[in-house]
């Protein structure tokens, strides 16, 4: 098969339309057999669910070219899992295990052209989501879904590849006390988008959210969970109800103990304890692992002593095992990798 013709080490975080998605509805509660289409415009109701109230749950996850050719996702099962997650705390129908696992398969076969070659920087970034589509106009839940899975190539989520970014303490929060923040909803980066254009305008690439209980705590990002690294080489990564519990952070928890022989732990992370820790990095299957090199509070810096050139020690280590783990140079634990083909 022959790959598309693109300058895959040039691309961004952006939208680009493939030649295929993956569609199926839920009707009279039951999901139809779900399709390949070639069609990337949806046709809705003025008054969908979706489009009244925000009735809607997504994932993300990335396809991966590997060393000896084959194209795989990473541990597709959790957002299975998450997804429906997701869509019972919005009540929605939950899409089965097995069906988002095929859908997954189904459209990264259908899209291997655009699946970006090993080496390249790029990956191919897969985002499942689900929407309520028919009419509602009292507050309540819709009785019509649809099920969809976009594939767009994409490079890193921040500008400068893996050099250090900085970041600001927010004064908005992202989630509510026992709101929605522990699932992917739509509607909690609706809440983001203020926050992030306001950070960008200031010249910080993203914001530090706080615990919106008692603003002591640290959360996490826009998009990604935190991990720190005390001066002991202690991994840290912070407990909370109200952020999403991120795919890769657990991963890495993981490859941290079980690969590097780290300490690990998750555990609530006070905010004044952050200028203590040795490095910073956000984790997401967007953000891989970003370092962070400077966090800015309400004008007081916190600088972490890895600086701004380069990642830090520890988490160069860990970037280089998981993503050594996702492109097959090392050997996976046993069904975290997905071969499609
Ligand atoms: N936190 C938020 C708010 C996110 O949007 C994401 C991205 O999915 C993550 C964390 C990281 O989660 P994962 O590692 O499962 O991609
Ligand atoms: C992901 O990492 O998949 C996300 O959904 C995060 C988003 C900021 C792009």
């Amino acid at each position: 098969m022959e790959k598309k013709n693109i300058d895959w080490s040039s691309i961004g975080f952006a939208y680009m339309p493939t030649d295929y998605r993956y569609v199926s509805n839920f009707k009279d509660g039951k999901w139809d057999e779900g399709t390949l289409s070639t069609d990337p415009n949806i046709v809705l109701n003025e008054c969908a669910g979706v489009l009244q109230y925000s009735q809607s749950v997504f994932e993300g996850l990335k396809a991966y070219t590997t060393e000896d050719g084959h194209i795989v996702t990473f541990r597709p099962d959790l957002n299975a899992e998450r997804i429906a997650a997701s869509a019972a705390r919005l009540e929605m129908p939950v899409f089965p295990k097995e069906r988002f696992i095929d859908a997954v398969e189904q459209v990264v076969k259908a899209n291997a052209a655009w699946v970006p070659p090993y080496g390249s920087g790029a990956t191919l970034y897969l985002r499942p989501y689900m929407f309520g589509s028919n009419a509602v106009i009292g507050v309540k839940p819709a009785d019509e879904y649809q099920f969809r899975i976009l594939t767009t190539p994409v490079g890193p989520y921040f500008k400068g590849g893996a050099k250090p970014i900085t970041i600001r303490v927010s004064d908005y929060d992202r989630a509510a006390p026992c709101g929605t923040g522990n699932i992917k909803a739509g509607l909690n980066y609706a809440m983001s988008l203020h926050a992030i254009v306001d950070a960008h305008k200031q010249g910080f690439d993203e914001n530090m959210y706080l615990d919106p209980k008692t603003r002591t705590k640290v959360e996490e990002t826009g998009g990604a969970n935190f991990i720190f690294v005390t001066k002991d080489g202690k991994v840290v990564t912070p407990k909370s109800d109200s952020i999403l519990p991120s795919i890769t952070r657990r991963s890495l928890i993981y490859v941290a103990k079980e690969y590097l022989g780290l300490e690990a732990e998750e555990r609530e992370v006070y905010f004044d304890e952050v200028k203590d820790f040795a490095e910073c990095g956000l984790c997401g299957t967007a953000a891989v692992i970003s370092p962070v090199g400077k966090i800015n509070d309400h004008g007081k810096e916190i600088c972490f002593p890895s600086g701004m050139e380069k990642m830090g020690p520890v988490i160069q280590k860990l970037y280089d095992t998981l993503t050594g783990i996702q492109m097959g140079r090392i050997e996976a634990p046993k069904g975290w990798i997905h071969v499609i083909e």
